[in-house]
């Protein structure tokens, strides 16, 4: 199979074209490598790429429209996944436009290229963050999600709605998946793991937001990525059942779904922190913050359906996908 990775140099594309290349997938990778957080690391990733034979890469931004559209009549892919994203919800506070060019005209130019290219399923990433307001626990993909608190959760929203109407009119299949809080090696300098890492080595204090009374459903890389390859594998159909009166959120008349795709069991901060401080085996000086704007408090998973249509539980717990990414980390930095 012909497989287009977006965001093939960030974190998640990077494991999801590595899984894909280990089971012999022809992968073309795509990034505009911008500067968000450290470059070197994106070249690093796509370096451990290079040596696959089935691997391409090319430079390019989801937003040059022409050039997108030739890439999709280049390639035909068979599916394609679509991780690239402007992503970061603090960050969107300072730069809105960022979300505008990568997530929805970038997102527009991948749907454009599903349309005319007889792309068999459209895999794309949208994001835990849009449960916004929703206070109901664990968040379900039965629930609605209209009250985004940040720019970069309605942007993803927003693609959920942009798939749906290409789902709708244009007969494309896609899969929205709503990540919960993704750690690893090789993760993102932005997040919680790598900054905590990276100040307790460097004896430097942590900030804890809303006084470490914050909760996560922090979920490991790799029952991220057997997620997605999974899911990629079951095409959606349209729901003839389906009645926009009585109809759920989460599929549709057209081939659309959306799934959660998390751990399934959330974690304090202090105990995320506390699992840090042991892999590193330094306790860490710690700034109690209050609550920055944007964030929500607690995430959770309602992953029933992913599990349904997958047979995948996710199995890495937070103890032992920490202590991967400290080890990577050490080895990586050399510290
Ligand atoms: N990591 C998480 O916890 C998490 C949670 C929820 C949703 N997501 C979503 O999952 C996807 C992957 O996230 P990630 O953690 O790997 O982030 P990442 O930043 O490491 O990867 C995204 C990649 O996309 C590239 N990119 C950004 N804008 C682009 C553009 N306009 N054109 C081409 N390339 C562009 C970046 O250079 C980067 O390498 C994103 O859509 C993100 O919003 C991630």
């Amino acid at each position: 199979m012909k497989y287009l990775v977006t965001g093939a140099a960030g974190f998640i594309g990077f494991f999801t074209s590595r899984r894909l290349l280990d089971a012999g997938h022809q992968v073309v990778g795509i990034d505009n490598m911008n500067d968000y957080y450290e470059v070197q690391l994106k070249r690093d990733r796509l370096k451990e790429l290079e040596p696959f034979e089935h691997f391409n890469f090319l430079q390019l931004d989801l937003a040059d429209r022409e050039g997108m559209a030739e890439l999709f009549k280049e390639h035909k892919f068979d599916i394609v996944i679509h991780l690239a994203a402007q992503a970061g919800v603090r960050y969107s506070l300072d730069n809105p436009f960022a979300y505008a060019d990568s997530n929805m005209v970038g997102h527009l130019s991948v749907l454009e290229g599903c349309r005319h290219n007889n792309v068999k399923h459209l895999v794309y990433a949208s994001s835990s963050s849009v449960y916004g307001l929703n206070s109901k626990m664990p968040f379900s993909t039965e629930d609605s999600v209209d009250h985004p608190v940040s720019l970069y959760a309605a942007t993803k929203k927003a693609n959920e709605l942009m798939s749906h109407t290409y789902s709708h009119l244009y007969d494309i299949p896609t899969s929205g998946l709503r990540f919960f809080t993704v750690y690893g090696p090789w993760g993102r300098p932005d997040m919680a793991l790598f900054k905590f890492t990276k100040a307790i080595l460097n004896g430097e204090p942590i900030d804890i937001y809303n006084d470490g009374n914050l909760a996560r459903d922090f979920t490991y890389i790799d029952d991220i990525v057997e997620g997605i390859l999974r899911v990629a594998k079951n095409i959606p159909t349209k729901n003839t059942e389906w009645k926009a009166e009585e109809g759920s959120p989460k599929d549709s008349s057209a081939p659309y779904r959306v799934y959660n795709i998390g751990n399934g069991s959330p974690v304090q901060l202090m105990d995320f922190v506390k699992a840090i401080e042991d892999a590193i085996g330094i306790e860490a000086k710690k700034n109690f913050m209050p609550m920055q704007p944007g964030d929500v408090y607690k995430t959770w998973a309602d992953t029933e359906d992913l599990e349904k249509v997958t047979s995948h539980k996710p199995q890495v717990t937070v103890s032992k996908g920490v202590q991967k990414f400290v080890n990577w980390y050490r080895n990586y930095y050399k510290v």
